[in-house]
């Protein structure tokens, strides 16, 4: 079996993600979030709030011992606000930062240390943005979070590939780990981004018009790509990339 812990699967991309996975029998998704949309036999649901660091570090996975494949794919995000810095509240920047950038690290190291010894093909893909490489007015926290997950992937990719050099690899296969932005998605995320005020960000034009123009992708089709990269790791040249990259 290939066993798939995927955050954020209640809607959006990470959904789509784990309705695409379940349609083949040989998968098995474990889904993180707060709240519980997929009914299926091989689906397990996990009720975690990603702002609960207590939670978050309690969180346990199970050993699949057998396993084929095991991933660990870090969808959950959000925007929060949208805002300029100075005219933001404190807690949702902690919050924020929280489920962006510290729960995936937390889940990242937990999944490392759990797998350390299985001999399965291990892959963490960290689901990143555009705005982790620009900075877009109204969303600082959002932006640096994702470029922090950019360059927490990279460490990680940078400490699996020493380690490949190592005889302890000779005796356990390592990691991979990606960071793989979506491009502009059709999803709830999008529908914040339109409800922003035009003071507080200066690309809401823009952004109807990704809407009103049909130039959003279906979480449907970005998950299906999103399948199609995973299906050869080998091809995957670049710690950080765009789903646009492999068109
Ligand atoms: N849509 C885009 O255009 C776009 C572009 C670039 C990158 N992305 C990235 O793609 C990923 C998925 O976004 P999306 O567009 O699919 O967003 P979405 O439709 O808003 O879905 C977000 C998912 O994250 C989960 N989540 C949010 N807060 C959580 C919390 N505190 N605890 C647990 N789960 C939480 C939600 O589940 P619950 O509410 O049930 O907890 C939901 O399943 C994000 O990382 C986003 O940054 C999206």
């Amino acid at each position: 079996m290939n066993y798939y812990y995927i955050t954020g699967t209640s809607r959006g991309i990470g959904k789509a993600f784990a309705m695409h996975l379940l349609e083949n029998p040989t998968n098995f998704v474990i889904g993180i979030s707060r709240n519980r949309s997929i009914e299926h036999p091989n689906y397990r649901h996990s009720y975690l709030d990603l702002t609960d660091v207590n939670a978050l570090v309690e969180f346990k996975f199970d050993l699949h011992a057998k396993a084929k494949k095991i991933y660990l794919i870090n969808n959950a995000g959000v925007l929060g606000f949208i805002k300029p810095v100075g005219k933001l509240d404190a807690s949702t920047i902690a919050k924020n930062y929280t489920v962006n950038l510290i729960a995936p690290s937390i889940l990242t190291n937990e999944f490392i240390n759990c797998y350390d010894s299985t001999d399965a093909e291990k892959v963490i893909l960290n689901i990143s943005s555009g705005a982790g490489k620009n900075p877009i007015d109204g969303w600082a926290v959002y932006c640096a979070s994702k470029a922090g997950l950019d360059m927490f992937s990279r460490v990680v990719d940078s400490e699996q590939k020493i380690r490949a050099k190592t005889p302890l690899e000779s005796i356990h296969k390592g990691f991979h780990i990606f960071s793989i932005a979506p491009g502009v998605v059709n999803t709830n995320m999008q529908e914040e981004i339109r409800a922003a005020h035009k003071e507080d960000f200066s690309r809401l034009e823009d952004f109807i018009g990704y809407k009103v123009n049909n130039q959003l992708s279906e979480p449907q089709l970005v998950s299906k790509k999103y399948i199609n990269i995973l299906a050869n790791i080998y091809s995957i040249k670049e710690v950080l990339s765009s789903i646009k990259d492999y068109e």
